[in-house]
């Protein structure tokens, strides 16, 4: 038993000990580059941290409103509508929230009842599972296969055709496989949840960490607009992971079916750090791609020499994750007792990928291992060179 199952509920108790932990405990103990959690080490611009600062001398440091502080609500209105041609109105379709975490969640309390299907792509952004389960409602997963992680149309269509079918939750750019989802992807995405009549969810916390491709909002397509929930954050675009300002753009009915529940989770969201995020969404284009073209550089690094060591990558076209299968490498070895062994005997701490599947299907994502490349040059030349000591 787990450490707290004694009182969790039975719903929660699958997510009680996460693998982030113990591969953070693993990498402190056996002092290990750290290329497991997704955050970078180091800040986003001076410019962002001196707003923060300022707006702390200059009193914003009381309860600011509910939905957001006005200057940050219109800045993700201009945002959406200079980046995707989107028209929101700041005060009904736009509500803050305490990063992208809490707008996942707050959303799926808010839109399922109890025994309610969530479709979803598999492997997943774990908190996906922990907040469906938090609501009562189910994960109906649809399999995202290598190398493109491409899915089977009939596979999505059968998902979103269960009778308890109520939304469907879409992560592009993906974590963990930095997919990016395509036009034609996007288009049957749409269709099903027209077919079926469901609401759609979308995660886009590294809609500006796109490196080939573009990224294009669900509720861009035709027919969308009125059924989608954009989620997104600052903290993946700024390189301000800590600060957790995320939002939630949507019809006015559904973000105020959302906001009934955030005020009872967090109520409101730190105002300083709101403020620099609202300033940091005003950054003309080519600053913002600038970040993307910075870690493209970074995922080059990394892929050029995972696969020179002899591992299969999968080269992401965007996020802060690249996967490879170490099946080559670690012959005959689960992902999970490679990440558990690469510490002691490397130095090098990475995720398998395992732990974004199913718990109840051990053989997926058997061979996968994701690793974080957001991280300072230095660092991605001494995790390769620590590498290189594995010996199967
Ligand atoms: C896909 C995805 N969604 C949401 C989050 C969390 O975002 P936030 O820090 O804004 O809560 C992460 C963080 O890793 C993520 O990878």
């Amino acid at each position: 038993m787990a450490a707290g199952d004694a009182y969790l509920t039975r719903r929660l108790r699958p997510f009680t000990t996460t693998i982030f932990a113990t591969m953070s405990e693993l990498a402190a103990a056996t002092g290990s580059v750290n290329l497991g959690q997704g955050f970078p080490d180091t800040d986003g611009p001076d410019e962002l941290r001196e707003v923060a600062v300022a707006a702390i001398r200059e009193g914003r440091n009381q309860y600011p409103p509910s939905a957001g502080v006005p200057e940050l609500r219109r800045a993700i209105a201009a945002h959406q509508q200079a980046w995707y041609g989107l028209d929101l109105d700041p005060d009904s379709e736009v509500l803050v929230t305490v990063g992208a975490t809490e707008a996942i969640a707050a959303t799926l309390l808010a839109l399922c009842e109890p025994g309610d299907e969530v479709v979803m792509f598999e492997p997943s952004y774990d908190s996906y599972a922990a907040c469906a389960a938090m609501a009562g409602a189910v994960p109906r997963l649809v399999r995202l296969h290598p190398p493109d992680w491409s899915f089977d149309p009939d596979e999505l269509a059968a998902a979103a055709a269960g009778p308890r079918a109520r939304l469907l939750l879409l992560n592009s750019p993906h974590n963990p496989t930095g997919k990016v989802f395509t036009p034609d992807e996007l288009d049957q995405v749409a269709a099903v949840c027209a077919a079926h009549d469901l609401l759609a969810v979308t995660d886009e916390v590294y809609e500006h960490l796109v490196f080939d491709g573009s990224h294009v909002p669900l509720a861009t397509l035709p027919g969308m607009r009125d059924r989608t929930l954009t989620i997104s954050s600052g903290g993946k675009t700024f390189s301000f992971t800590g600060w957790k300002v995320g939002w939630v753009c949507a019809a006015p009915a559904l973000v105020a079916a959302v906001r009934a529940v955030k005020q009872f989770l967090t109520y409101t969201s730190p105002a300083p750090f709101q403020l620099a995020i609202a300033h940091g969404l005003g950054y003309e284009p080519p600053v913002l791609r600038g970040f993307a073209a910075e870690l493209a550089a970074k995922r080059d690094l990394l892929c050029d020499g995972l696969a020179a060591l002899g591992y299969d990558v999968f080269r992401p076209a965007a996020t802060y994750f690249a996967t490879t299968d170490i099946a080559a490498v670690a012959p005959g070895i689960s992902a999970r007792d490679f990440c558990l062994a690469l510490p002691e005997r490397c130095g090098v701490v990475a995720i398998p990928s395992s732990v974004f599947y199913d718990p109840a299907d051990p053989a997926a994502g058997r061979n996968l291992v994701r690793w974080a490349f957001c991280k300072r040059d230095p660092v991605l030349h001494e995790a390769l060179a620590r590498l290189t000591s594995w010996e199967p």
